[in-house]
């Protein structure tokens, strides 16, 4: 379990995104939805609510993880999108673009270039 401490070096920082790594499966899918002040400004919400909408009607629920974030800067692009463990980015997301996001990446992992930074 992850203490409450001070980071005083990218030493500190990088140890602790070990720590919160260990015990995780490298090869989940997490889609990483910014939820931050400027997506939120620019649609965030519905975009949340379009990949979990997608994700129920293509049954991958059990497959696919989605988790909501803090800024992950570049604000003015958002909403911002991070697909892991590809780490696949994706900038100025509408709720459109899900499903042609969601087909590309499902089981095969494909990206999608047309909103790939
Ligand atoms: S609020 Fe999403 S990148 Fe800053």
């Amino acid at each position: 379990m992850l203490s409450i401490r001070r980071i005083v070096s990218i030493e500190d920082f990088e140890n602790i995104r070990k720590e919160i790594r260990v015990g995780r499966d490298p090869n989940e899918l997490i889609i990483s939805v910014c939820t931050g002040t400027g997506c939120i400004a620019l649609g965030a919400r519905k975009v949340v609510e379009a990949f979990k909408e997608e994700l129920e009607k293509e049954d991958l629920k059990e497959d696919i993880e989605i988790k909501e974030t803090g800024c992950l800067g570049s604000c003015e692009l958002g909403p911002r999108v991070i697909i892991y463990p590809d780490e696949i980015c994706y900038f100025k997301i509408k709720p459109e673009d899900i499903p042609e996001i969601i087909s590309k990446i499902g089981i095969k992992r494909r990206v999608v270039e047309r909103v790939r930074v």
